[in-house]
């Protein structure tokens, strides 16, 4: 059986120092406001798996008042859907993603991310696609104001 998933997130910036994208550390003179590390790479794909899988949304797996997950390390709480994708008897078919970031420049990550991505999800690199996009400097990421991603991911069980 395969089933298909689609994830989105968006986080807004504000004046900082590091950005987490992918489970990557991204040196930038903004940083995620969010309650977890604001990882949207990693809670896109996360939407995507649990959404292909019908089990509903990050929300309810994790509640954003919940001060369990302050400051949460997104790759925990991939981990912990993902421990539950395994027990189910399904894998990962393939992931693709679209960052959408005006700034920093992040060509030289994806690599990076491609195999945080596939380490988390128990597959192989070549089976992440990781793809940025700008804000054509208008709208929310194009000002600089927020950043987002979009996940697709193919979910296959024997
Ligand atoms: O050329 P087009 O309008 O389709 O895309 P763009 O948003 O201007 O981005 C051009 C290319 O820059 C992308 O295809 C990415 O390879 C790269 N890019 C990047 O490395 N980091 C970003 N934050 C945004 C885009
Ligand atoms: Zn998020």
């Amino acid at each position: 059986m395969i089933r298909i998933g689609i994830g989105h997130d968006t986080h807004r910036l504000e004046a900082g120092d590091t950005l987490t994208i992918g489970g990557v550390s991204i040196p930038h003179e903004k940083g995620f406001v969010a309650h977890s590390d604001g990882d949207v790479l990693l809670h896109a794909l996360i939407d995507a798996v649990v959404g292909a899988l019908g089990w509903g949304d990050i929300g309810e797996w994790f509640p954003d008042t919940d001060p369990q997950h302050k400051g949460a390390d997104s790759k925990q709480l991939t981990s912990e859907v993902m421990r539950k994708v395994q027990t189910e008897g399904w894998v990962v078919g393939n992931i693709d993603a679209i960052i959408f970031a005006q700034q920093p420049k992040l060509s030289i990550y994806k690599e990076e991310m491609e195999q945080q991505l596939a380490k988390l999800t128990s597959i192989e690199p070549g089976q992440v696609n990781v793809k940025a996009k700008t804000g054509e400097k208008v709208g929310p990421v194009g000002r600089e104001e927020a950043i987002s991603a979009q996940v697709a991911v193919l979910m296959v069980r024997e």
